[in-house]
Order: structure tokens, then C-alpha cells, then sequence
């Protein structure tokens, strides 16, 4: 018998308890080996010889996704709308006040899982018609959420009606393949007698060594099994969100662009008022926008302070009306964390009024949002402009689209949009799986911009969203996954 020392250690293993079936783990651990390759390895030598015999177990494993997470720490979206209208009186249990105590997107779905339960709307309000229907089918969806949360399931264990319904709905859970094998002697094997085993070294690989000598010619290969499981190496890899902004940067940079920077910290006047955006606009309040208490002011030349204000009073000799509106000067000076790196380009025309240019910049922006799937307070922009003469609208239109086809999106197109500081404004989407997605926003500049710059070149501008793009890329559906610190779901994303 032609067996190496692996496969007798192996069989000695599996001797001290013959008639046994053995898992990874346990052969593991009575042959005192670390890695599965060697058990995996042998095992297949030693079915070859008839001495042991293999059995693969198939099983789908059922964990939590995304949502499921979220419905074990907050409760299913029907166990949130169901605590919700218990406290409430019958006729206050209306679709607008519930809505106003989800996220907009629950509503819709919400009721409608009540209604499959024992609910009906009634005019704009709910109706429990079945109230120990609910309350026992939600308990039962509870449950089962709950075991879950103790760690993965094989689907067998658990309630089929349960199951069908939860993977009926979108990221509640997760079911996954999972294949395992038991290892058990054969009669031939259980009767091997290991003295009488030939300790013949079989070769695993081949070295320069082995084939200078001689030996290789009268020597035992070990077949390769190719079906053999083993550890995936992990090695260190940027973090996605790096990868990305390296690939839009060298995007940029390929398509003659330079890249300009800018600090977090503005002042309003930079931020805003040299867009002509007027001082009364809603996106300026402190809901919005985070202003700074220290310094709570920063400088601003003069020269621009007055430009601004009269054009925004009067249009001065923009060609415009201006917003008629008093300009306050303090308020241009006070300081904020930029809400847009709009202000970038902005100040790279002030500082460069004579000179073409076409730049861009990848910059964190600051905005006061509550934060949800596709929403957070810090988020980066990809921002642009392309100040010449000839600059215009096609030109704008075909360098977002050459960038998003670099990206992987050639289907792009633009919608009429609105935006204080461009004539005209476009809005710019994407084609992902069917659906035309937001990225971005864009246009010319207009003159009440660019005249106090001083320049009277057209200027195409835009700003695009980096996270809605990266989940796209790394097809995610929830956009604070991008900055959770969890290694092994960065490890899982692709490589760009
Ligand atoms: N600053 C805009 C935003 O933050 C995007 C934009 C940039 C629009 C340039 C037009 C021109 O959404």
C-alpha cells in the first residue's frame, strides 16, 4: 500500500475510535494538525485506497442580513407600527401621523404587512379587525428573528412557514450553501494494521532540488485534488472608499485634468454668497448647516464682500436683478464646515480669473442629515470645472459621461434641475440594473457668479456624490456600510 506519512497519521487517528464518524474538527484535533488541507488531502488518498470512506453533507445555513439585524435591535417594522397603534387612541391611528413616526420608505410597506395580518385602512386610518392574529403572528416573526440573533441556523431546524415568509422580504435573512464532510473507516480500513503500513514518502512538491536529482524518477506523486477545501488568504487591501477615490482620481488626471484641494472650514460668504445663493435660502439655517462657534467668523476680502452685495441686491452690472434683498456683510464672514467643495472651484477661479483651466477635487462636505440607508452628515463630493472660452453645455454633458463610462456606467443621462448659482442646471443619472439612479448635479455658471470672480468665460460645473456611486460599485444597498469598521465585510468587497 502506497500511503505516505500524513495518510498513516491520519489512519492511526481514526483507528483509536474504528467504527466512529469523524468531523474537520475532531480529526484535527486527535491527529494534532492545524490546517484542513491535511485532513482534506489524506482523507482523499486514503478513499482512493479504499481504507476510508468520504461523506459530503449538504446544508443551507440561515443567519440575518442587514434588516434582520436591525428588526433584533429595534423590532420588525410590523412590531414598531403595532406598538405604535396600541398607544394610540382608535381615531388618531392615522397614515400621516404614522408615517411622521417612521422613515419614509416603512410606511407603504408597513401597513401593508398589517393588513396580511388583520388590519384594514379605513379612510386614511387603521382598523385592527383581527388584534390576536396580530399579536400571535407577530410574536411567531419575533421569535424567530430573535433565534437568529444567537448565530447561524441550518434551515432544517428551523419553521419552514417562517422561513418562506422572511425570505420573502428583502435583507432579513441570508441563506447560504454550506457544504461539510465526515470522514469514517471502511471494513478494509478498520482491519489495516498500521505496522504493515509501507512508510513510503510520497511527494507533494516539486522542488528544483527534486528535479536536479535523480530521485523524481522512481518517486510517489501526490495526486492533487483540486476539490479540496482551503483557507482563502486574506492579505491587507486598501479600504474600498481609498481604492475608489484612487480610481476617480486617476479618471480625472487621465483626462487632462489637475486636481485642486481646499479646507473644511469656509465662510459663507465663500461657501454661499459667491454662489448667489441668497442669504434667506433655506439650505443656510443651522438645521442645515454646521456653523462654527470658534472661530465664529473668518476673514473675507472686502473686494468681494462689496461685489457679492450688490449683486445680490441689485445684480450690479451683471445683467441680472439680483435678489433685491438687503446683502448683510456679517453674515458672509461667518465660518461653517463647507456644505458642498463647490466652494473649491470657486475660489480657484477667483485666484486664477485669467487662466483656462480644468480641475476637480474629491473632497469631504458637511451637512446636517439625520443619518439613514442612503444618508450621512459627512459625505464626499467629486466636484469639477472647466473654465475657457469655448466652454458650454455638450461639452459639460459629454465629460460626465465619458467620466461614468470610465466607471463602469455608460448610460447616462441629464434632467433640467435647479440650482441658485448655475443657468442652465442639470441634473445627472445613472443607468444601474433598470433604474436610472441621482448622482450629481451640474450646469453653467452663471454671471452673478463668474463676473465678481472676475472672468467672463462660461465655467461647466458640476458635483457628484462619491458614496451613492460607491454603492453602486460595490453594489451595497446601505450606504453606512462603507464606514462601518467590520474587516470581514471589507475584505468580501470587490477589489476595484
Ligand atoms: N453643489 C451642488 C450640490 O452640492 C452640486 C453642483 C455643483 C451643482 C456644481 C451645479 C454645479 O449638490
Amino acid at each position: 500500500m502506497d500511503i505516505g506519512n500524513n495518510e498513516r497519521r491520519m489512519l492511526r487517528a481514526m483507528l483509536s475510535d474504528p467504527s466512529r464518524e469523524w468531523t474537520l474538527d475532531e480529526l484535527l484535533s486527535e491527529a494534532g494538525w492545524a490546517d484542513q488541507v491535511h485532513v482534506a488531502g489524506s482523507g482523499a488518498v486514503l478513499e482512493e485506497a479504499g481504507l476510508v470512506s468520504v461523506t459530503e453533507h449538504r446544508e443551507v445555513v440561515v443567519s440575518l442580513g442587514e434588516e434582520g439585524w436591525r428588526a433584533s435591535n429595534d423590532g420588525l417594522l410590523e412590531t414598531r407600527i403595532w406598538n405604535w397603534l396600541v398607544s394610540q387612541k382608535p381615531e388618531d391611528r392615522t397614515m400621516s401621523a404614522l408615517s411622521s413616526t417612521l422613515e419614509r420608505h416603512e410606511a407603504g410597506p408597513g401597513v401593508g404587512l398589517l393588513k396580511a395580518m388583520g388590519c384594514t385602512l379605513e379612510s386614511g386610518t387603521l382598523v385592527i379587525t383581527d388584534e390576536s392574529g396580530i399579536v400571535s403572528e407577530i410574536e411567531k416573526r419575533s421569535d424567530f428573528i430573535n433565534s437568529l440573533s444567537e448565530g447561524p441556523k441550518e434551515q432544517s431546524h428551523l419553521d419552514e412557514e417562517m422561513l418562506s415568509h422572511f425570505s420573502g422580504r428583502k435583507g432579513l435573512i441570508v441563506q447560504e450553501d454550506r457544504v461539510s464532510r465526515t470522514w469514517s473507516l471502511t471494513k478494509q480500513g478498520k482491519n489495516s494494521d498500521l505496522s504493515e503500513l509501507e512508510d513510503v514518502e510520497m511527494i507533494g512538491e516539486v522542488t528544483p532540488e527534486l528535479l536536479q536529482s535523480e530521485a523524481w524518477r522512481d518517486a510517489d506523486f501526490k495526486p492533487f485534488d483540486i476539490n479540496a477545501p482551503a483557507p482563502t488568504p486574506s492579505g491587507g487591501r486598501p479600504h474600498p472608499m481609498i481604492a475608489l477615490i484612487e480610481m476617480i482620481r486617476s479618471i480625472f488626471l487621465e483626462m487632462g485634468f489637475s486636481e485642486i484641494e481646499g479646507d473644511f472650514i469656509q465662510s459663507a460668504g465663500w461657501n454661499m454668497d459667491a454662489l448667489f445663493i441668497p442669504q434667506s435660502h433655506p439650505a443656510r439655517t443651522m438645521q442645515d448647516t454646521f456653523y462654527l462657534s470658534e472661530p465664529a467668523q473668518v476673514d473675507v476680502d472686502e473686494k468681494y464682500l462689496d461685489l457679492w452685495s450688490k449683486v445680490h441686491e441689485h445684480g450690479h452690472d451683471t445683467g441680472s436683478k439680483g435678489w433685491g434683498l438687503d446683502f448683510d456683510k456679517e453674515e458672509s464672514k461667518k465660518s461653517l464646515l463647507r456644505t458642498h467643495t463647490t466652494v473649491n472651484t470657486v475660489r480657484h477661479i477667483a485666484e486664477n480669473p485669467d487662466e483656462p483651466c480644468r480641475v476637480f477635487g474629491i473632497g469631504r462636505v458637511f451637512r446636517q442629515e439625520s443619518i439613514d440607508r442612503t444618508h450621512l452628515p459627512e459625505f464626499y463630493q467629486i466636484e469639477g470645472i472647466i473654465h475657457e472660452p469655448e466652454a458650454n453645455l455638450p461639452m459639460l454633458i459629454s465629460t460626465l459621461k465619458t467620466f461614468y463610462s470610465k466607471m463602469g456606467f455608460p448610460d447616462v443621462r441629464v434632467r433640467p434641475a435647479y440650482f441658485p448659482y448655475t443657468e442652465p442646471s442639470v441634473e445627472v443619472d445613472v443607468l444601474w440594473k433598470g433604474e436610472w439612479l441621482e448622482l450629481g448635479g451640474s450646469g453653467i455658471f452663471r454671471p452673478e457668479v463668474t463676473e465678481p470672480l472676475g472672468t467672463e468665460w462660461p465655467v461647466c460645473a458640476w458635483g457628484l456624490g462619491l458614496e451613492r456611486l460607491a454603492m453602486l460599485v460595490l453594489e451595497l444597498d446601505d450606504i453606512r456600510e462603507l464606514y462601518q469598521p467590520d474587516l470581514e465585510r471589507l475584505d468580501r468587497m470587490p477589489i476595484l
